[in-house]
């Protein structure tokens, strides 16, 4: 039997509930097979600066860059919130990132059947929606240099940040774009401003010609990101596969997420190039919510999106495409018995809390294996 070897990583806030419920899901395959899991633990964000002074450390980067796939929970909270910039909980998350080069970022906005009334648009808007935000992970305003706050003479701060990409950073993420759809629905969207961002020039010059090179088959259309953000919420299921760069990924996604219902919904894969020799990627997999210190340690938190991020590990690094998709029918299962987190709860429905969640997707997922 195949042994896979995670590294979690659960972090801050409701990072260490929603974690437990994925651990509910290894312990399962572990029993039952079609593989073995070896899973260590390591501290990150707030949990890790507690600790350890910074929000993650070289042995958790070690171990990160040793794992089959590492699990991630969330970071941050208000306790961090004075904490020196360099070491704040987000540094962490922003370090395994870029130190992994996990530059493909997928964010793919489902909407459960069970939860088309959940959402704050019409039914008929988002019933079926299916829709991946690529987001490209490693560059961008996240980590250009010049980075700064200075005192000026006049005392005045002066604040800098800077966005930055090259050809081969727009290429490679591009290439994921094409790639994806071709298993898709064909078509890519690449939202940017290149009415005024030189970098929306070169992401528009490089997303083209890789389309002319690369992929002329599949339907390719330059969208200006504001205009992309209008439409997501007016036609959402004009959409298939929209490619754009770390801050407008950023933004995008999260009005994708709360389309389909709750932020508390939606998964993501991080992954860097295939290794030259095995064709493994290293891959981080996280939900897209954060920490939410506000209902942290109550129990109440969805942990379907670190769940669906569970099985997008499966399905991207681990080669068990089988199981995410029975992961995947498990929670529309669920949903469609009436059972709900607070999050997504609605007239009629039941309401549970994080553990009953992930003990109903459980059951689920053993009924759906045999
Ligand atoms: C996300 C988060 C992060 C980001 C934060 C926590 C640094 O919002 O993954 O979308 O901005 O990338
Ligand atoms: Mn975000």
């Amino acid at each position: 039997m195949a042994t896979h070897n995670l590294l979690m990583l659960p972090g801050d806030g409701i990072g260490p509930e929603v974690m437990a419920e994925v651990e509910r899901l290894i312990a399962f395959f572990n029993k039952r097979g079609p593989a073995k899991f070896e899973t260590s633990s390591d501290l990150v964000g707030g949990a890790a600066i507690d600790k350890h002074g910074v929000p993650v450390t070289d042995e958790a980067m070690a171990k990160a860059g040793q794992a089959d796939a590492v699990l991630f929970g969330s970071v941050g909270g208000p306790k961090w919130d004075k904490v020196a910039y360099d070491i704040r909980p987000e540094a962490g998350l922003l370090r395994l990132r870029k130190d992994l080069d996990l530059f493909a970022n997928l964010r793919p906005a489902i909407c459960y059947p069970a939860l088309a009334e959940a959402s704050s648009l019409k039914r008929e808007l988002i019933e079926g929606l299916d829709i991946m935000i690529l987001r490209e992970l490693t560059g961008g305003v996240y980590f250009g240099e010049p980075k700064e706050m200075v005192t000026l003479e006049n005392g005045q701060q002066r604040a800098v940040d800077t966005q930055l990409y090259t050809t081969h950073e727009v290429e490679r993420i591009a290439k994921v774009a094409f790639d994806l759809a071709r298993v898709r629905r064909k078509k890519v969207h690449m939202a940017a401003k290149w009415n005024v961002m030189r970098t929306g020039v070169l992401w528009q010059q490089v997303t083209a010609a890789v389309h002319k090179s690369y992929a002329p088959e599949i339907a390719y259309e330059p969208i200006l990101a504001d205009n992309c953000a209008m439409q997501l919420v007016k036609n959402p299921k004009q959409f298939d596969v929209v490619v754009c760069d770390n801050l407008f990924g950023d933004i995008l996604s999260d009005e994708a997420a709360m389309m389909t219902g709750s932020l508390g919904m939606l998964p993501s894969a991080s992954l860097g190039a295939p290794d030259a020799k095995t064709g493994k990627r290293k891959a981080l997999y996280e939900p897209v919510h954060g920490s939410a210190p506000d209902i942290a340690g109550q129990g109440l938190a969805n942990p379907i999106a670190t769940i669906g991020s569970f099985g997008m590990a499966l399905r991207y690094s681990l080669g068990m495409v089988k199981e995410a998709e029975l992961i995947d029918k498990a929670i529309a299962n669920v949903l469609g018995q009436g059972l709900r987190t607070g999050d997504i709860m609605q007239p009629n429905m039941r309401k549970v809390g994080t553990t009953e969640m992930g003990r109903a997707i459980e059951t689920e997922l053993a009924r759906l294996a045999g």
